[in-house]
């Protein structure tokens, strides 16, 4: 009997290998389908589709789903246009779904390329929905942090834990005066307590007849009072490193810093007029219609314009328009214009409002005041050489020295700038 039993351990044992080995190679062959399909994804798919969203073709994960025929799938990827030629219903329906917009040919992939390409496509919007599903669950306690529970039963413990001090505390302190008490001692430690308070009062009284002391101290403090009266009366309405949330959590370090993108392609107005303006959202739609879709943030600009991703369209009546909170603001009986100073002046942006391109929030890096400007103004060198202004103003000058009539056209009376904001 025992010989029959240890055989059949064995013997089950190499069937377990076996069919261990087995699953393996047949899971690593999956995986290396998988993985072929992804590469030939990412280098020839990806101009056009994502798995999860819209972008110029439809969401492969979901139109995969929809769409099991493979044969007509791999016929379609491989070459679009003859099956649209062809007039096949299917090919010709979505064709025009898209506007037209036309698939690149694939002959160069075999049926085995793309049946891996298909693999790859149906695994992944498997995970990503399966990771969706397990997602709120594990997210929800993240996003709200410390309960009120926990926040509440931490004061608890910390009120209980003064409560329990003080008590002890009165203990010990009765406890000593009955010690103090049986040796007969408490008197002398009360006498010794009356006695403090009026050696201070004659100190006190002491220091205040020194009349030198006194001056002293009431200079000191109004010195500290005017300078701080003076500090804060000049600082009224001086909004220096001003920082307001903005709704979007947009960041010029990593549009202007990183990607280099140039301050003028977003505010634009800087160097035409005088508001520098700042970008309508349709700016940055230009790469955030494919760029970092699944965002929460990117969301809110897609909210603002009432865009759906799902089906590329606009719909104007559920937008909602951002407000950005306004950083510099000059009282309006100040006139500053841009272009006067960034295209005519040349000052950089930097020169006025800092790093921007380093900084993830803007903040106001001028004081902005008249003091600010006047003091520019007076050290600031103007380049007169090339510019067409200050050539009419010579030529003016030179007519004024012969005696020739001026008129106020010739002083620059006529840049629309002069009168109008
Ligand atoms: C140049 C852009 C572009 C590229 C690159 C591209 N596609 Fe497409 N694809 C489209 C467009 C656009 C459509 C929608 C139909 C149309 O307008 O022709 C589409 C449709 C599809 C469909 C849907 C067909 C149907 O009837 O359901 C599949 C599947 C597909 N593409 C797979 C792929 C695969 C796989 C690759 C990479 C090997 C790829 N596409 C590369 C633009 C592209
Ligand atoms: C991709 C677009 C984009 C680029 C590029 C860009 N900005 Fe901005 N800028 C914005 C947006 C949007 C705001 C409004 C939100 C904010 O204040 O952060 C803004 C705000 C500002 C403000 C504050 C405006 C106010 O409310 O007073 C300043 C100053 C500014 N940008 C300067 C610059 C400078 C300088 C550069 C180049 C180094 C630059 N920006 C590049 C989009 C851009
Ligand atoms: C020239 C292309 C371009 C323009 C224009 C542009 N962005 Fe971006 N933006 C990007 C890229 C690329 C990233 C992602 C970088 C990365 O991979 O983290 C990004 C990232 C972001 C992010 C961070 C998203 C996240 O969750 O990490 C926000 C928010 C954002 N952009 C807002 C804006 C706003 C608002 C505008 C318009 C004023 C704008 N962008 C204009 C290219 C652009
Ligand atoms: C000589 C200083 C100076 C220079 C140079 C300068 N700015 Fe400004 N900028 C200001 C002042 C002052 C304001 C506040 C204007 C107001 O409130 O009317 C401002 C406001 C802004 C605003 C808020 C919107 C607006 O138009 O009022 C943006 C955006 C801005 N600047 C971007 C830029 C960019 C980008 C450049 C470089 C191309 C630049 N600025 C160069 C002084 C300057
Ligand atoms: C960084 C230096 C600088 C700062 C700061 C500055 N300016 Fe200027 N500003 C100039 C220069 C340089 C010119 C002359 C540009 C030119 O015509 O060549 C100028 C010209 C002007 C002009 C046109 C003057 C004329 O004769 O037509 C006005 C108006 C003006 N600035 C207003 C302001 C105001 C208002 C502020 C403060 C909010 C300010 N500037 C801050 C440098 C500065
Ligand atoms: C000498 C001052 C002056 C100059 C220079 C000037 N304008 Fe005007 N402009 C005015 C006045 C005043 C009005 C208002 C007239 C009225 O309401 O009947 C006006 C009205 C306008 C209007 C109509 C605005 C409206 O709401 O009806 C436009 C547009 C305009 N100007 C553009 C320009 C342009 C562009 C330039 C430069 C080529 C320019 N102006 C130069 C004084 C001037």
């Amino acid at each position: 009997m025992r010989n029959i039993s240890l055989i059949f351990k064995q013997f089950s044992r190499s069937v377990l290998l076996v069919a261990g080995l087995v699953v393996c190679g047949l899971t690593a062959h999956a995986q290396t389908d998988a993985a072929k399909g992804e590469a030939i994804f990412k280098a020839k798919c990806t101009a056009c589709h994502k798995i999860d969203t819209r972008m110029t073709g439809p969401a492969l994960g979901p139109q995969l789903t929809q769409e099991t025929d493979d044969a007509y799938l791999t016929k379609w990827i491989q070459n679009n246009q003859a099956l649209i030629a062809a007039g096949n219903k299917k090919a010709v329906k979505i064709f025009n779904e898209y506007n037209q917009a036309g698939m690149t040919v694939f002959a160069e992939l075999s049926d085995a390329d793309v049946g891996n390409v298909i693999t790859y496509i149906r695994a992944d919007w498997k995970k990503i929905q399966d990771d969706k599903a397990k997602a709120p669950v594990s997210a929800t306690p993240e996003d709200k942090g410390p309960s009120a529970l926990v926040v509440w039963s931490l004061l608890g413990v910390i009120v209980i834990a003064f409560i329990v001090i003080l008590v002890l505390n009165k203990v010990i302190a009765t406890l000593e005066r009955l010690l103090l008490n049986r040796q007969g001692l408490a008197f002398e430690e009360e006498a010794e307590e009356e006695k403090a308070p009026a050696d201070r009062l004659a100190t006190v009284k002491k220091l205040l007849k020194n009349k030198k002391l006194v001056f002293f101290i009431v200079l000191c403090g109004t010195i500290a009072m005017g300078s701080f009266s003076w500090v804060t009366m000049w600082n009224t309405n001086v909004h220096q490193g001003y920082q307001p949330v903005q709704p979007i959590k947009y960041s010029h370090q990593l549009h202007a810093g990183a990607m280099k993108i140039e301050c003028q392609y977003c505010h634009t107005g800087a160097f035409k007029s005088k508001n520098a303006s700042i970008p309508s959202l349709n700016v940055c739609m230009n790469c955030h219609k494919s760029v970092k879709t699944e965002s929460p943030e990117i969301h809110k600009i897609y909210d603002a314009l009432g865009y759906d991703p799902n089906t590329a369209k606009y719909d104007s009546t559920k937008a909602k328009p951002i407000q950005w909170v306004r950083v510099h603001n000059l009282p309006d009986l100040a006139y500053f214009n841009h272009s006067q100073h960034v295209k005519v002046g040349s000052i950089k942006c930097q020169t006025c409002h800092g790093q921007v391109q380093e900084m993830q929030e803007v903040y106001q890096y001028s004081p902005l005041t008249m003091k600010w400007c006047i003091q520019c103004h007076k050290r600031t060198e103007v380049n007169g050489k090339g510019n067409a202004y200050y050539d009419s103003i010579l030529a003016a000058h030179d007519k004024i020295k012969k005696g020739e009539k001026v008129t106020a056209a010739v002083l620059g009376g006529i840049e629309c700038g002069k009168c109008h904001y």
